[in-house]
């Protein structure tokens, strides 16, 4: 099976890259074999036990993950995608270096609203897009065995670093989000128009408060690798279950 790992930032994958994980015993076998340049973007070619790996990271924001998530499947053939990063809490139980696992996705930043549509819908669309229930079960199964604290939630995408309360409240209460940020929400648009198995894991770097942008900065690197770490365990699994 062939599986896209990606981020956003470049700091989002770099544990993957320089094997900057905790437990370092989880990359032994995550091999990267070749670089390719396509579409401006880097697309790093590997294996992972039985599993074949393309990994990337996007850049910031909902155009360039549609870009890179539309790459992974129609050019590299992705058979799944998951999404590795970190997000800014919105629910007060998030605290940072927590995991929240997408049950469903919406951009809180697509707003037609003035022709009388919901915020975050426009036709032929939905406000939520859901990720796969199969990949959430396998995330539930590893949060269980390794006792890590996993949240599921509601997660909220837009073309918006949001550092303020004002802000962060109405995305709260229009969608019910527990937590935000720049890119889930158009990689499940375009995995679920492909029929692809999607899967978003953030770790918190922030509370997309006025203290968001400092936090984010200190926050970045240690929640990508706990989210990495996280996906590294999934991986395991999902390569386990192709076995059987
Ligand atoms: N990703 C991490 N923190 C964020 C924030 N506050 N706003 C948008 N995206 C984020």
């Amino acid at each position: 099976m062939r599986i896209g790992i990606m981020g956003a930032m470049v700091e989002e994958i770099e544990p993957f890259l320089k094997k900057e994980i905790d437990d370092e015993k989880l990359l032994e076998d995550f091999k990267i074999k070749e670089e390719i340049e396509y579409a401006k973007n880097r697309y790093y070619i590997g294996e992972y036990k039985n599993l074949e790996i393309v990994l990337c990271y996007s850049k910031i924001g909902k155009v360039f993950a549609s870009l890179s998530a539309s790459t992974l499947i129609e050019h590299f053939k992705c058979e799944k995608i998951l999404f590795s990063g970190v997000a800014g809490a919105i629910n007060p139980e998030l605290k940072i270096g927590d995991l929240i696992v997408a049950k469903k996705l919406c951009q809180h930043d697509l707003d037609i609203t003035a022709f009388g549509h919901p915020p975050g819908y426009v036709p032929e669309g939905a406000v939520f897009v859901e990720a796969d229930n199969d990949l959430i079960k396998i995330a539930k199964e590893v949060a269980k065995e390794k006792s890590i604290k996993l949240k599921e939630g509601i997660i909220a995408t837009g073309d918006q670093f949001v550092a303020d309360q004002r802000r962060k409240d109405q995305i709260a209460k229009i969608f019910g989000a527990d937590a935000l940020e720049m890119e889930g929400a158009a990689v499940g648009v375009v995995c679920d128009a492909c029929n692809i198995p999607f899967f978003i894991l953030r770790a918190i770097s922030d509370s997309a408060d006025m203290d968001a942008a400092f936090d984010f900065d200190e926050f970045l690197k240690d929640s990508s690798k706990r989210s990495s770490s996280f996906i590294l365990n999934m991986l395991e699994k999902i390569s386990e279950n192709e076995k059987i």
